[in-house]
């Protein structure tokens, strides 16, 4: 099977567990715009409890497991981050953390797309900056371009929660074709 037609397999995170949530609904919006032979599965935090090492010692609780497990299948990452005080929600940075313990961690090495939706004029500008700097140390790789703030949020989904800002739209696309190539050349790299 040519590698174009072998199934890139993405895994959606954000940090937020709103049920209105607006980094949901891009995230829901980035389904439709994926690239051919190209799936988005779109994870749920809201089950993972907090960080805690002597829980960890204790056993990792079934639903960090499956986490990980979900993950470990992706070949690579979309978050669609809200911004909480500049930064990044505790329910991404936890998932991070868990993600992050061991060795056979899940996201060590895989490309990340990167978006955020705010009803701010900068559109979560700052926590995808601070998500950045989190991505170092778990050597998560995010793409440089196209970045995508969603500014102004509440006037660029409708009432349904559709995506409905067509730059929006075409950035989303754009950043999903970078991520499905990236994805390709590293497997060729990989063999
Ligand atoms: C604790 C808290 C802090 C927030 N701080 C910021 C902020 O620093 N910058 C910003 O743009 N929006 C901030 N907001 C507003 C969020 O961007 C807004 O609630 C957004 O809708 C959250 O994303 P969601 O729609 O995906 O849940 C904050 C919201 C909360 C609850």
């Amino acid at each position: 099977m040519a590698d174009k037609e072998k199934i890139v397999k993405i895994a959606g995170l954000t940090g937020s567990l709103r049920k209105n949530s607006y980094n949901k609904a891009a995230l829901m919006a980035a389904k439709k715009l994926l690239p051919e032979n190209t799936e988005l599965e779109i994870l749920d935090l809201s089950d993972i409890p907090f960080f805690n090492e002597d829980v960890e010692e204790e056993g990792i609780p079934d639903s960090v497991l499956r986490l990980k497990e979900k993950l470990s299948e992706a070949d690579a990452l979309l978050i669609s981050t809200p911004e909480y005080n500049y930064s990044i929600p505790p329910v991404l940075k936890n998932a991070i953390d868990w993600v992050s313990r061991g060795d056979d961690t899940p996201i060590y090495g895989k490309y990340l797309g990167l978006l955020s939706a705010s009803p701010s004029p900068l559109g979560g500008a700052r926590a995808q900056y601070h998500l950045r700097q989190v991505c170092v140390c778990v050597n998560l790789i995010p793409l440089n371009e196209p970045e995508i703030f969603i500014a102004s949020a509440h006037t660029k989904f409708d009432e349904k929660g559709e995506l409905k800002d067509e730059t929006a739209k075409e950035l989303i696309k754009e950043l999903l074709a970078e991520l499905v190539k990236k994805v390709r050349c590293q497997r060729e790299e990989n063999g």
